[in-house]
């Protein structure tokens, strides 16, 4: 997720779930090809598995941008073809490629053959163009038409390769919807993708959108091959260990506490300040870690408020975990040397 799902974050989420497949935010192949790559793509061994999400629709280019991830160690490439927003559609990339299923396919044909890694597609049920017609009617209504574009979209990926598809189970406006309305209005229809998934039973199909229980996660499994959590990962990070919980009873014993996860995370801040990161840059994404308990918002107080003063070190973690009940505060060990990564 742009703007959240970047190395640190993915760094903390792993201390909550051994194996969870997390994502990058979505980078351009145009910015991997001419951008800082070490600061897009580097990551933490800790983080594998870890997909790279690419967002573009060049076929050259693409290919390009996924060689370079998979070199960089990603163990996915996934291609983006489901953000709405307005600066993404007029790039021609994200959901409006749903429009143009024979171009993704050279999309996915060309990356597939630049990589050894599995190839996927994030997508929407479908598109409605928000500056025509009635779009309230439009994204109301999920009919024939509607399902046979959405078939025809991924037998065709298929047909180039591949295999993997995450469905956002709504339809995407493309204009004048802002990015928030995009993944709040338009109706979540399960339905959909279950539909799917029995028309492609030989496709890995992974339902996402609006999920935020254990429960709700375990029961889709029983009817789709993978569940994508984006929101209540973020703001509720703790949800990953419960379902990991579920699914891999055998890694309960070496699942980290939450006092583990502080020191795993403190360590993790003394080593990237050291690499040259901010504090801050780790911290914000950490302030759903003690969400529904007592003492979170004050928790979520020091840990913002304090990351802004200019020498605060790793050590405000625990000050500010100490006061959601957390374990007294420890020195700060030696940071391990910076290794480039
Ligand atoms: C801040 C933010 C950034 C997002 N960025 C991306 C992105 O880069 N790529 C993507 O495929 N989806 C992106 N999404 C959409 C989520 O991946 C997900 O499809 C959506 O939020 C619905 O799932 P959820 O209800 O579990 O959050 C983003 C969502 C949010 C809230």
């Amino acid at each position: 997720m742009m703007e959240w799902t970047d190395r640190h974050c993915r760094y903390f989420l792993r201390g909550f779930s051994p194996r969870v497949l997390l994502y990058t935010e979505m980078i351009t192949a145009a910015a991997i090809l001419r951008g800082d790559r070490e600061r897009l793509l580097g990551f933490d061994p800790e983080e594998h598995p870890v997909a790279l999400q690419l967002g573009g629709n060049d076929p050259d280019e693409l290919a390009a941008a996924a060689r370079i991830g998979a070199e960089y160690g990603y163990d996915e490439i996934n291609l983006n073809c489901g953000c709405p927003s307005d600066r993404v559609a007029d790039g021609s990339f994200g959901a409006c490629l749903m429009a143009q299923p024979q171009r993704v396919a050279e999309c996915v044909a060309a990356m597939r053959a630049a990589v050894d890694v599995p190839v996927t597609v994030k997508l929407r049920i479908g598109i409605v163009d928000g500056r025509q017609g009635n779009v309230r009617e439009a994204i109301a209504r999920f009919d024939e038409s509607d399902y046979a574009a959405l078939h025809e979209f991924v037998e065709t990926l298929h047909g180039a390769g591949c295999e993997v598809f995450i469905v956002h189970a709504r339809k995407a406006v493309l204009g004048g919807f802002s990015p928030k309305d995009n993944r709040e209005v338009p109706p979540l229809r399960y339905e959909v993708v279950r539909r799917l998934r029995a028309d492609f039973p030989q496709l890995t199909i992974v339902v996402n959108g609006g999920f935020r229980q254990a429960d709700a996660v375990i029961e889709a499994l029983e009817w789709c091959d993978g569940v994508m959590l984006g929101r209540e990962a973020y703001h509720r990070p703790m949800v990953l260990a419960e379902i990991a919980r579920v699914l891999y009873p055998e890694d309960v014993a070496s699942m980290l506490s939450r006092e583990e996860m502080i020191d795993r995370m403190v360590r993790y801040a003394a080593h990237r300040m050291a690499c040259g990161d901010r504090l801050a840059a780790i911290t914000r994404h950490m302030l759903g870690l003690c969400a529904g308990e007592p003492g979170a918002r004050e928790y979520r107080r020091i840990l913002s408020e304090g990351a802004r003063v200019a020498d605060a070190g790793p050590d405000l973690i625990r000050q500010a975990f100490a006061a959601c009940g957390g374990r007294a505060m420890r020195g700060v060990e030696s940071a391990p040397p910076c290794a480039g990564t």
